[in-house]
This record gives C-alpha cells, structure tokens and sequence, in this order.
C-alpha cells in the first residue's frame, strides 16, 4: 500500500517515528501513554487542518490594523471514538482549543468485531462543520466505517479520520465504505492477527490509555 494518495496519509516525520518507538513499547505505563497519545494526536490534527477554512479578520495591533485570517468558531468539531479515541481530544485541544467536540460511543463485539454506536451526542451544526473523527486504532475499519455512517447520517460532509495505528485491511476497507472519508495515521503496520489486533500494533489501546489490562 502506497504511503501517501490523495486520501491515506502516514505522517513521516522524526517527531512521530521517535515517539511512536516508546508508545509501542510494552513497558510503558499508562501515564506515558496517555502522553504520547495526546502528543501524537496534536501533531496529527495540525497536519489534518492544513486545508482548514478560514475567514478573513482585521486584527488591531498596539500600532496599526492588520489584515488576519481566522478558522471561525464552530468551523472544526472533533469526534473521538469512544473510549479510546477520548485518549486524543487533549491533544486535538492543544492544536486547536476552539473545536468542538462531539461524542460517539461504539460498542464491538469480540468474536464478529462488528461495531455498533450505542451514544451519540454532537454539537448541533455539525453537518456544516469539519469533523476529525479521532481513534487510535484502525484495524478491521468495522468501528470507523460504522461512525463514519452515523456521521454521514447525521449529514456532515467533510470528515478526517485520524488514527495513531492503521492496519492495511482496515485502510482499504474504509476508502472502499465511505468515498469521501481522508485518513491520516502515524503507522501503516503488517496486518492483523487471528483476534483482529494489528501486527505488530501496541496492543490495546483503550486498554492502555485507561489501564485496565
Ligand atoms: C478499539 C479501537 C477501535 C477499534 C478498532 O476499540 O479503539 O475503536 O478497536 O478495531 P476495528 O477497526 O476492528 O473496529 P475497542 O472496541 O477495543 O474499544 P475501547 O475503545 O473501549 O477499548
Ligand atoms: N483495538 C486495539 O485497541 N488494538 C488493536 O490492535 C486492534 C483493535
């Protein structure tokens, strides 16, 4: 699988392969992993944005006005996965403190892998706005694909997926669900192993983020 097309993006850059090397480290507590999490989902909203919208501003400095550009409020909602896309909205925050946030919670089943949303509560402009629907894992894609349906359901347009981790079965299947969806990660791995994690992955992330393994 090619690492960058018009729709899948591997961010390649020192900062996320150094900090990706410790967040798949087995020994790292949750704390650090919360951390990395945060940090890497920070650097990926700033990359998923580079096209965000913006409206002009005239800004008064203490000499003069100057012409500025601004990402008007409400322009950007991000959407974690729950529970373990809630590890990146700190970081998404620290890129952009005025997103939005909207919440949806997807249950799966262990032996299907099938995903269901069982919560959902979004900002009410939504469909008008940019949503970076956050989740670190993107394994089989059941949970993106079936988030991504109930967004689309609810109307919204433009929607960035952003994970930490993507497996290339998982990538494949989303583009193939949803023709418009773009996808950023910071690892394309192997594949998956016969419980559906991704090879070789950082186990489970929810897991890890919330410790309770
Ligand atoms: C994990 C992960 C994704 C999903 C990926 O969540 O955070 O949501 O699995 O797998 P998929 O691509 O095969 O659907 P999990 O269901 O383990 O729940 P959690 O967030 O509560 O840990
Ligand atoms: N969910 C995880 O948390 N990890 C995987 O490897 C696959 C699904």
């Amino acid at each position: 699988m090619e690492l960058e097309n018009k729709r899948f993006t591997v961010i390649q850059h020192p900062l996320v392969a150094h900090k990706m090397s410790y967040l798949r480290d087995e020994a790292a507590r949750p704390t650090e992993f919360r951390q990395l999490v945060s940090e890497l989902a920070a650097i990926e909203a700033y990359e998923a944005l580079r096209d965000a919208p913006l409206k002009d501003v005239t800004v008064r400095t203490p000499l003069a006005d100057v012409p500025c550009q601004r990402i008007p409020s409400g322009a950007i909602t991000v959407v974690p996965i729950l529970r373990a896309g809630l590890g990146m909205l700190e970081g998404v925050h620290r890129t952009l403190p005025a997103a939005s946030v909207g919440h949806l919670g997807m249950d799966r089943d262990e032996t299907t892998h099938e995903a269901h949303p069982y919560y959902a509560k979004f900002p009410p402009r939504i469909a008008e706005s940019t949503v970076l629907l956050v989740d670190p894992m993107l394994a089989t894609g059941g949970s993106a694909i079936a988030a991504l349906k109930y967004l689309r359901d609810a109307g919204v347009q433009d929607i960035r997926l952003l994970v930490l981790v993507a497996a290339p079965e998982g990538v494949q299947a989303v583009l193939e669900a949803d023709p418009n969806v773009r996808i950023w990660t910071c690892a394309l791995d192997d594949g998956l192993n016969e419980d559906a994690y991704i090879l070789p992955g950082l186990g489970d992330a929810g897991d890890r983020i919330f410790g309770t393994l």
